[in-house]
């Protein structure tokens, strides 16, 4: 994750850089990044020239194809990434390397980091630590200027497919490949041709992600190009209707491909393929906003401080006994350094802008989720132990629990019960996993999502504003009962519990109801609008911020919106979704609608959407136009 301040200077950079265009000539893409600049004749400078040179002469006598580089110092460290495409030889790599080493070095004469893309090998550098991190924005893309003209959706259906089993068998590459090339036969007498890789530092689930986000730029729903390629720093991906890749690089997969010949789903999207222009020039490229980035950039224009303020003491007086209950939750560190391997990248589970989550095993084999602040809050101890007894007394059949905390130095940790089936985002919006999440499973999980919130707000003795409901934060268990988690955080990170603006807005962009992205103010009803996003997304299987790329503003809300104002709310229901009752379907996307309303006055209270969920007679009320829908759309 890129911090915020620089994220929002790199993206307006971004949007006034779309000019830009990307010529088919050497390289292919430049970013220098906007984070920092060094200055002339400094160590910085002199570590980077020497790094550059290193990564050309270390590509010489080693031909893996991917090399991490350091140069170390305690303040001018430089850090490197070289990757070749998978397919490429020794000799082609090297050449390419020696190529973009002195080109990024021209071209990003004074930044403190850069990456520069070319057709047979990427380099990236920066002063952060980048090794085992991944990184998906920014993204760029372009692509071959022949439209499918028929058979769109079998061509789609083919295409998804095909990128899906790439993705799975790159994912589950090793410490040194992480590629996978693979065709198939699409409409037309047409034959695909893809490639994926990611830098075969990332976990399987890190590089799963990156090129699920990666996969996602493909523009499923708007004028389908016959090739693109898409690249991000951690990982890129390619298709065309022609070889572009050596044959030799085909293995056979380890086991036959999920139903590869399974018939292609109808047709149900008949509003995407309504062409939306946006091409000029040979090749187009187009600078996408990732959801994080975007809800950054707001953050960034609300001008929200970094440190973070002292605790108000707002909270609620802890009963004595319960303060000495604390000392029973109380981890030592070195029992969660061994379960987590010392924090090992390889059981790191994810990362976000104030804390980063790691899987951990105790000495008794008992698995558990650690989440390590990032953020040093100013916080006494004694605060920190009290918010987290607090959090702890939360529980429900819906919420992740919390097992208990590590307080040591400077180190904060919070430690969970660990859910086995990963979170949600993982089926939803994965076209192969999301067929195991019927309508059964899809009305259970939102049932329960609508409960365990129900509890933050009514039930539980403090009342808990989530701010951060999103697919990432729902978990599943072993028996795929949905379990909120990251409740309660914001009384940990955000200290001031005021309606206050200047206070930071945690959230993702797309989730957030207007009056909190744009006023920080939030309520029952700012979850009530994540939860109604979240309600559409599981219904659809669209991400709420899939559109949200450089040609096409319509998002999940809009193209929702659209729909059921054409009277055509059924395309926004999942393909995979053919069995189960249409009209129950209708009916949650309506109350999803409900949910998402502009004025948050209009929104119901959780309670009454567990209500319209559980009785199907009552009628619902109309929705009125959704935030964030496009003032152009009627
Ligand atoms: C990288 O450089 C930026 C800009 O000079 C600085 O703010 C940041 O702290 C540096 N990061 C590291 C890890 O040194
Ligand atoms: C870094 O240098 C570039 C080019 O000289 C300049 O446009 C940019 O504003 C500088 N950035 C910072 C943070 O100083
Ligand atoms: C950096 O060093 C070069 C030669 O070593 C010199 O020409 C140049 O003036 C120096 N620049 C600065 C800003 O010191
Ligand atoms: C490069 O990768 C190796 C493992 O492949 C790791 O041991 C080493 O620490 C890495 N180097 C840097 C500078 O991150
Ligand atoms: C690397 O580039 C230099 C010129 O920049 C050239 O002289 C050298 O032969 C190149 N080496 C390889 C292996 O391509
Ligand atoms: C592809 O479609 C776009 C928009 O519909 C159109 O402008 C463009 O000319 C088409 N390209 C070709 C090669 O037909
Ligand atoms: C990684 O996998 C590739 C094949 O994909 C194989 O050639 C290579 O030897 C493997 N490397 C290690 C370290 O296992
Ligand atoms: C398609 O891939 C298979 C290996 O999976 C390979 O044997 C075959 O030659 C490829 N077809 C074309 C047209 O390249
Ligand atoms: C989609 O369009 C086709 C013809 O283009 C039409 O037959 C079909 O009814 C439409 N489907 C929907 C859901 O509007």
């Amino acid at each position: 994750m890129i911090a915020p301040p620089r994220s929002a200077v790199l993206l307006l950079l971004l949007l006034l850089a779309l000019a830009a265009s990307a010529h088919g000539a050497d390289p292919v893409k430049l970013f220098c990044g906007t984070t920092g600049n060094f200055t002339a004749n400094s160590t910085y400078q002199a570590n980077l020239n020497a790094l550059l040179a290193s990564v050309v002469t270390t590509a010489a006598a080693d031909g893996h194809g991917f090399y991490n580089l350091s140069a170390s110092g305690s303040t001018n460290a430089v850090n490197a990434i070289a990757l070749c495409r998978g397919d490429v030889g020794a000799t082609d790599c090297q050449s390419c390397l020696n190529d973009s080493a002195p080109q990024v070095a021209r071209q990003c004469p004074v930044q403190k980091e850069a990456i520069i893309w070319y057709d047979n090998c990427m380099l990236r550098y920066s002063n952060q630590s980048i090794f085992r991190a991944m990184e998906d924005s920014p993204v760029f893309s372009w692509w071959n200027l022949n439209n499918v003209t028929n058979n769109v959706d079998q061509f789609n259906q083919v295409l998804r497919n095909l990128m899906d089993s790439l993705r799975e068998r790159a994912a589950s590459g090793n410490s040194t490949r992480k590629f996978a090339v693979g065709n198939a036969t699409a409409p037309n007498f047409l034959t695909l041709f893809g490639l994926v890789q990611c830098t075969p530092d990332l976990s399987q689930p890190q590089c799963d992600d990156c090129l699920v986000s990666a996969i996602g730029q493909i523009p499923w729903f708007s004028n389908q190009k016959q090739g693109e390629t898409v690249v991000t720093p951690s990982c890129n991906i390619r298709f065309e209707v022609y070889p572009f890749f050596d044959p030799s690089a085909y293995e056979s997969p380890p086991s036959p491909p999920q139903s590869p010949s399974s018939p292609p789903s109808p047709p149900t999207n008949n509003a995407s393929t309504k062409g939306k222009d946006t091409n000029s020039g040979r090749m187009a490229l187009i600078i996408t906003i990732p959801a994080v980035g975007l809800s950054l950039l707001i953050a960034g224009m609300l001008c929200f401080r970094l440190r973070s303020r002292r605790l108000k003491k707002n909270f609620e007086a802890v009963p004595v006994d319960e303060i000495r209950n604390a000392e029973s939750m109380q981890y030592d560190l070195n029992t969660i350094r061994a379960a987590t391997d010392d924090f090992s990248g390889a059981n790191k589970l994810g990362q976000g802008g104030f804390s980063a989550v790691y899987k951990g095993t105790l000495a008794n084999g008992q698995f558990i989720a650690v989440k390590r602040l990032s953020v040093d809050l100013g916080q006494g101890d004694q605060e920190f132990k009290n918010e987290v007894l607090l959090v702890a007394r939360l529980q429900h059949q819906n919420l992740v629990r919390l097992l208990g905390f590590c307080l040591e130095g400077r180190e904060r940790l919070l430690i969970y019960e660990f859910e086995p089936n990963s979170s949600l985002d993982h089926f939803i919006f994965d076209p192969v996993r999301s067929r195991q999440l019927d309508w059964e499973r899809r009305q259970k999980i939102i049932v329960g999502i609508a409960r365990g919130l129900l509890y933050l707000h009514e039930d539980s003795q403090i009342r808990i504003i989530h701010r951060d409901l999103k697919a990432s934060n729902i978990l599943l268990d072993a028996e795929m009962t949905p379990k909120i988690s990251d409740f309660g955080t914001a009384r940990l990170f955000v200290v001031d519990q005021t309606r206050d603006a200047t206070s930071r807005v945690v959230g993702t962009y797309g989730y957030m109801a207007p009056e909190y992205a744009m006023h920080g103010l939030f309520s029952v009803k700012t979850d009530v609008f994540s939860f109604g996003v979240l309600l559409l997304e599981i219904i659809s299987g669209q991400k709420s911020c899939r559109f949200c790329n450089g040609d096409t503003t319509e998002d999940l809300l809009s193209y929702a919106w659209r729909n059921w104002r054409e009277g055509t709310p059924s395309n926004l229901i999942d393909p995979n979704l053919a069995n189960g009752s249409r009209t129950k379907m209708l009916r949650c996307i309506h109350i999803g609608l409900l949910c998402v309303q502009e004025v948050e006055a209009d929104r119901p209270t959780v309670w009454s959407v567990i209500s319209m969920l559980s009785r199907n007679s009552n009628t619902l009320p109309l929705p009125s136009r959704p935030a964030f829908v496009l003032r152009s759309i009627p």
